[in-house]
């Protein structure tokens, strides 16, 4: 069958991977592409590695929108061969390259500025290699559908695949997001490089992290300094680095290691958000509310999600836009949280949100 999507027209065969409904990553991705290449001179010399490119969509999509050269691969001979004709079909020969390998073969032998993992479930087993590939002041994006091996709903899966120690709680959204983070950032730094967050969201089944690299000690430092262990009372849904519940007085559990430095870049965004209004993509307007909504954002990490904690602390429910200004009146950052509906994030404690909620 034939597709048309940015300005590419592509063909997907029956057995070659192909969803039409990453259009909305494809097209994010092209945005956060182009603001990453917007403090270059240019995209002259830039390659970029679509590691598992399935009909090879994203990675032309990088080639004919950014300009860049691009190396798309797929372990898949028939999907090498359908990559081979959307190249000639969109006359993009000079700019790509195509490979038939294991990804982590790829990896382990060629670097590449940018690289892209876009897998069937997790990105874990790609994630050393990955690490090994990318050059210094190169840019990671990355997509795990393992979503609850990250957000606590699969715990074991959580250690298995990320050492990562989780627990179902109510602000699991952000939580998923960070431990995909903590786990790129931790095993760049493993390779002595740092992996500095720039934009992440959920859509539908999956995460998707966009991450600078560095290989500068202070950097590697910086981010390490942000991944800690921290602690959750089941009870109250209180969340700190303090083992005893503040409110309940219980033993809470530990979780982590996650980082719980900045996940978003507002600069970055803001070239995104330029980018998105310059393409001409259907979903413009859904794009558009995510990056403002990602922008809005207080800085503080995690959220309260009111309807969750209001069946556990049994209060009224408030309209969410009247809890975050009494939280700002009582001195405290708030904001909704672009990653959850319910959510609120504030640099209060659930006792200070609590209190709030209870007198009004
Ligand atoms: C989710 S699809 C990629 C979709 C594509 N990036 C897009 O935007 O439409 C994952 C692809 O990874 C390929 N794959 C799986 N394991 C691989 C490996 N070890 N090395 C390279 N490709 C692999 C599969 O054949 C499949 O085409
Ligand atoms: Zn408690």
């Amino acid at each position: 069958m034939s597709f048309e999507e940015g300005k590419v027209n592509f063909i997907a065969s029956k057995g070659v991977f192909f969803n039409p409904e990453g259009e909305l990553c494809r097209d994010l991705s092209v945005a956060a592409l182009s603001a990453w290449l917007s403090g270059r001179k240019s995209a002259r010399g830039v390659v970029v590695l679509d590691a598992l490119a399935g009909c090879g969509i994203r990675g032309l999509r990088y080639a004919v929108e950014c300009g860049v050269s691009v190396v798309l691969n797929d372990v898949s001979k028939s999907a090498a061969r359908e990559i081979k004709k959307n190249v000639l079909l969109n006359k993009v020969k000079r700019k790509c390259k195509v490979r038939n390998e294991d990804a982590r073969k790829l990896m382990v032998s060629e670097r590449f500025d940018v690289i892209d993992l876009d897998p069937f479930g997790s990105p874990a087993p790609f994630l050393d290699t990955a690490a090994i590939s990318i050059k210094s002041n190169g840019m990671l994006a990355i997509t795990a559908t393992d979503e609850a091996a990250l957000n606590g709903s699969a715990q074991r899966a959580g250690i298995h695949k990320y050492g990562i120690v989780t627990r179902r709680t109510h602000f699991y959204t952000e939580l998923g997001i960070r431990n995909l983070i903590t786990s790129i950032s931790l095993t760049c730094a493993r390779h002595d490089k740092a992996a500095i967050p720039l934009f992440c969201f959920v859509d539908k089944h999956y995460y998707r992290v966009f991450m600078q690299v560095s290989d500068k000690k202070s950097q590697i430092s910086e981010i390490l300094k942000n991944i800690k262990i921290f602690y959750y009372c089941d009870k109250c849904g209180e969340f700190s680095d303090d083992f005893i519940c503040q409110i309940c007085g219980s033993k809470k559990h530990p979780l982590g290691p996650t980082y719980l430095g900045k996940i978003n870049d507002e600069h970055f965004c803001e070239k995104m958000l330029r980018c998105i209004q310059k393409l001409d993509v259907k979903m413009k307007e859904k794009e558009t509310k995510m990056l403002t909504a990602t922008m809005s954002e207080a800085d503080a990490p995690l959220y309260f999600d009111l309807h969750k904690l209001a069946s556990k602390h049994k209060f009224n429910l408030n309209k969410i836009s009247d809890v975050i200004e009494a939280l700002k009146a009582n001195g405290f950052s708030a904001s909704r949280s672009a990653l959850c509906p319910t959510g609120i994030k504030t640099n209060a404690r659930l006792a200070d949100l609590l209190k709030i909620l209870k007198t009004r």
